[in-house]
């Protein structure tokens, strides 16, 4: 049986006169990775700052990992980690002190080893003493993410995680998105991008005017659709394929 990590009912979200949520729902298995997909403006952020105890709504509830968002914030609050839309990071800092700072933050033993352990397992290592300002956009996402999973949390919200990031990095997050999964982490991410969803999601649900529209596997939703007449044509590769076939697959730190 699979319990759910996230339950989100009748969500409800207006800002003065603009209805941005109008009843949302949807369960996230433990351990899943679920994608919220939507426009500019649909309401993605505005839902992950509920669930991550930033935001009230107006009606409706929500629980993460068994604790209501309005009745125990703090229990919720231990229990997530959240990668905002924009980078967190300290440029002023080097990767290594950045992590130094949250392990410190959270109270946690041992701050030195914890950063060695992060800067090791998001391939960070030999930038680990360099300054985060000198840092690529991958790089940066890295070191966010790494930064946000100190302690361990079991929940981790991801909002537009790849953003505004070149082929390789966004390949290098997802990497990490996957690891992250597999290692029983369950994660809601937000996004704009259909591929990202369709790379990473194990269910995809669609906001849409304030609800979710469709919540499916990607075979699900592909089912939606009556599948594509067959045409013999030539399989171009895609500008993306070429990309990468150019400037190779993904490795560690071009450092
Ligand atoms: N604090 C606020 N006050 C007023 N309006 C807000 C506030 N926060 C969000 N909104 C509005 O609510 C709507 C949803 O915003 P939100 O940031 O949740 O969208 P989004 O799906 O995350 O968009 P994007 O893909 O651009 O990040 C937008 O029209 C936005 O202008
Ligand atoms: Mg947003």
């Amino acid at each position: 049986m699979t319990t759910a990590a996230i339950q989100v009912r009748g969500i409800r979200k207006s800002f003065k006169d603009l209805d941005v949520l109008r009843g949302v729902d949807f369960d996230v298995a433990s351990g899943s990775i679920f994608a919220l997909l939507g426009s500019n403006g649909a309401g993605k952020t505005t839902l992950v700052r509920i669930l991550s105890t930033l935001l009230k709504a107006d009606a409706g509830t929500a629980s993460v990992h068994g604790f209501d968002v309005a009745a125990t914030p703090n229990d919720v609050r231990q229990s997530i980690s959240l990668t905002g839309q924009f980078a967190a990071v300290d440029e002023v800092l080097t990767g290594r002190e950045n992590l130094i700072l949250v392990a410190r933050l959270r109270h946690l033993k041992d701050p030195d080893t914890i950063a060695d352990g992060m800067l090791a397992r998001f391939s960070l290592t030999d930038a680990g003493g360099r300054k985060a300002a000198t840092y690529s956009g991958g790089m940066r996402r890295r070191l966010d993410i790494a930064m946000s999973l100190i302690g361990d949390p079991p929940i981790i919200f991801l909002d537009e995680p790849t953003t505004g990031l070149d082929p390789q990095a966004r390949i290098e997050v997802w990497q990490t998105v996957k690891d992250l999964a597999k290692a029983g982490t369950t994660v809601l991410l937000t996004t704009q991008y259909l591929d990202e969803a369709e790379q990473l999601a194990d269910r995809i649900a669609i906001l849409h005017k304030g609800t979710i529209i469709q919540n499916g596997t990607l075979a699900e939703l592909k089912q939606l659709l009556p599948s594509a007449q067959v045409e013999y044509i030539e399989k171009q590769p895609s500008l993306e394929d070429v990309f990468l076939a150019l400037v190779g697959e993904t490795e560690g730190d071009p450092s």
